[in-house]
């Protein structure tokens, strides 16, 4: 896929009302992308898709509502966009994400950084699978963070007794990476020439983190990290390694993009190292598998004939 010219490709962007999700938003539809912005609220994201259209006039782009705490929801929202879709998906990026939460349980009952920032994206791209499967080179681009260094497991559905906020967002997003590598190797074994990359946008002003920690009344924290946050990259800086995640052409299954300045704060993106712990095939299949369970096997395991030889 062209960075340049993504007319007639549709992609989907999970968090898109805001952030680095809108960024990215913006960014594909200026490629001639058409534009479907999944997002909890829908108020959230009607705005959201107004605003990329005040900014690029000649945009496609539509929002469906997309909660990722709630699995039936997730389900209702991939037939959605399914159908906007017209059966034809290019590109899903797998963007949202909660961070610093209180201990707190999605609609299914599991810790809620686990519940949106993995296995919600996990089961909307298994429903999104045959609309992927039904392009030429369908990509999935799963957002992850400089932050998975400090992750260590990512097989707890459910907040241990001794919960840690941040310990919980590392987990998370070590398992965007093990999510990557988990789907890379079920696509491979199926000859399918879906490829699945994932992403990290450096340390970015955005909103991540701060409301939660605010609304805990934890102010002295959300403060400190708004003034940390201050001095980031832009949501519209970091989107760049989003976008060359999806469309650049060389890229394989596996793959991690990130900004290529110091310590991978900020900077153009560029191919990243991801901590061993990342590859750690045991661990990639405990959370497949798991996953699978979780959501109810949205990945099946056989595929139709016709896609195989692709
Ligand atoms: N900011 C950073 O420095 C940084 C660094 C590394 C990685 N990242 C990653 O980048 C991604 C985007 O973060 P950001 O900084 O742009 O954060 P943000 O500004 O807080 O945006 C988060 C997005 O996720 C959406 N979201 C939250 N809960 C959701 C749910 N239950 N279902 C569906 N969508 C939900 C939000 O929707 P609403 O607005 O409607 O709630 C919002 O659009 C995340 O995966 C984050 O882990 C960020």
């Amino acid at each position: 896929m062209q960075a340049e010219c993504l007319s007639g490709r549709t992609v989907v962007i999970t968090g898109a009302s805001r952030g680095i999700g809108a960024a990215t938003a913006e960014h594909l539809a200026r490629q001639g992308a058409y534009v479907i912005l999944a997002c909890p609220s829908s108020t959230q994201g009607r705005a959201a898709a107004a605003r990329v259209h005040s900014l690029v006039r000649s945009a496609r782009v539509e929002s469906v509502v997309c909660d990722l705490a709630c699995l039936s929801r997730v389900r209702e929202a991939a037939g959605e966009i399914t159908v906007l879709a017209g059966g034809r998906l290019d590109l899903l990026i797998n963007n949202a994400g909660v961070a610093a939460l209180p201990s707190t349980r999605s609609a299914n009952g599991y810790e809620m950084h686990f519940a949106v920032n993995h296995l919600g994206h996990f089961a909307l791209t298994g429903h999104l699978l045959p609309a992927l499967l039904n392009t030429l080179e369908p990509r999935v681009v799963n957002v992850s963070s400089v932050l998975h260094w400090l992750g260590r497991r990512t097989d707890r559905p459910h907040a241990p007794r001794r919960y840690h906020r941040w310990a919980a967002y590392f987990d998370s997003k070590l398992a965007n990476l093990h999510f990557t590598h988990g789907l890379a190797t079920w696509a491979r074994d199926r000859r399918l020439p879906l490829r699945a990359v994932a992403a990290h946008p450096g340390l970015v002003n955005s909103s991540l983190g701060s409301s939660a920690l605010h609304a805990d009344g934890r102010h002295v924290e959300a403060r400190l990290l708004k003034a940390m946050q201050e001095r980031w990259h832009s949501p519209s800086d970091a989107a760049w390694s989003l976008v060359r995640a999806a469309t650049d052409p060389h890229l394989a299954s596996g793959d991690f993009v990130g900004p290529g300045g110091r310590g991978e704060c900020s900077g153009p993106p560029v191919p990243v190292r991801a901590a061993r712990r990342a590859r750690d095939v045991h661990a990639i299949e405990r959370l497949w598998h798991l996953s699978q369970e979780l959501a109810a096997h949205p990945f099946p395991s056989a595929v139709p004939p016709s896609r195989r030889d692709t």
